[in-house]
């Protein structure tokens, strides 16, 4: 696929005359940018919501909110919300009529970021595709704060429906109750796990310390040395295993800036592609019949 931001022409018609809100509870760069981007891209008209300075603080419900600005003409909603399942109920419970499309909802799905992902280990490892819509036996080892990772449990499922083979590492205390009936080998030790794996992509998980209730480790040097990407470890990967981080970055903490800012990281392919696939979700969503 080629990248809409290299056509001479960036704009398509497609979505001419639709309007797009992106209702977002929780901050976000990489996912509210993009989609703002992809909108524009397809000709939407955008409409940005931040509960920060809306009347959420005044009380008002997500059904209220929604209605209030479905009212003004939204044809999609795109929404991020810190309960997991908002998305759900709010695309199942009939208080709108406009599309909904998951940005994130607590620890639980972020289904647009595994399909950029899945999309950019594709394009990495598969380059003029070839090898159809698979990702058969590639070997992707997913690291960190599993816990209260959307971005974890969206890849999982579907890195394993395309025929990756997942394997999950990180401390005890970070990977949830009933991982174990994943389809995904668990590790308590990262050096054990790039043994065993042998993985063709590592993903690093952000620390989410604003989800952290409690102390889940014991230290921020003590997570770095045991589940970090810190300059050893990456001068020890094979040259063509690939990094992946779905963003925002600790640097220093998940990952070093040797690693991030390295040939192998694909940190950055994983941005630009969510602009073309948050134009397919939009496209695919919203063009309806006449498309
Ligand atoms: N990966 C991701 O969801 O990043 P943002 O929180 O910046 O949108």
């Amino acid at each position: 696929m080629a990248d809409s931001a290299d056509r001479a022409v960036r704009k398509l018609p497609a979505l001419r005359g639709k309007t797009v809100v992106n209702l977002f509870f929780e901050d976000s760069t990489r996912t509210r940018i993009s989609f703002e981007a992809a909108a524009k891209r397809l000709s939407a008209d955008v409409i940005n919501f931040a509960a920060k300075g809306s009347s959420v603080s005044k009380g008002e419900s997500l059904k209220d909110t929604a209605q209030t600005l479905e009212a003004m003409g939204a044809d999609g909603v795109v929404i991020r919300h810190p309960s997991s399942g908002a998305a759900q109920v709010l695309a199942q419970s009939g208080w709108i009529d406009a599309g909904v499309i998951n940005a994130g909802d607590g620890s639980h799905q972020h289904p647009s970021q595994a399909l950029l992902d899945a999309f950019t280990i594709r394009q990495a490892k598969n380059p003029g595709t070839s090898r159809g819509l698979g990702l058969d036996g590639l070997r992707v080892l997913i690291v960190g704060d599993i816990l209260h990772s959307r971005v974890a449990r969206s890849n999982l499922w579907l890195l394993h429906t395309l025929g990756a083979h997942v394997s999950l590492a990180g401390p005890p205390t970070l990977l949830p109750l009933g991982a174990d009936d994943w389809p995904a080998r668990l590790y308590f030790d990262l050096d054990a796990a790039f043994d065993e794996e042998q993985p063709d992509v590592v993903m690093f998980l952000r620390v989410q310390q604003e989800r952290m209730n409690d102390a889940f480790f014991p230290s921020t040097g003590e997570y770095a040395r045991n589940w970090g990407l810190g300059a050893d470890r990456y001068r020890a990967l094979p040259p063509e295993t690939l990094i992946m981080h779905p963003g925002p970055m600790n640097r220093g903490l998940e990952i070093s800036s040797l690693a991030a800012d390295s040939p192998q990281s694909l940190v950055l392919d994983q941005v630009a592609n969510g602009v073309s696939v948050r134009m397919a979700i939009l496209y695919l969503t919203l063009a309806g019949e006449a498309a």
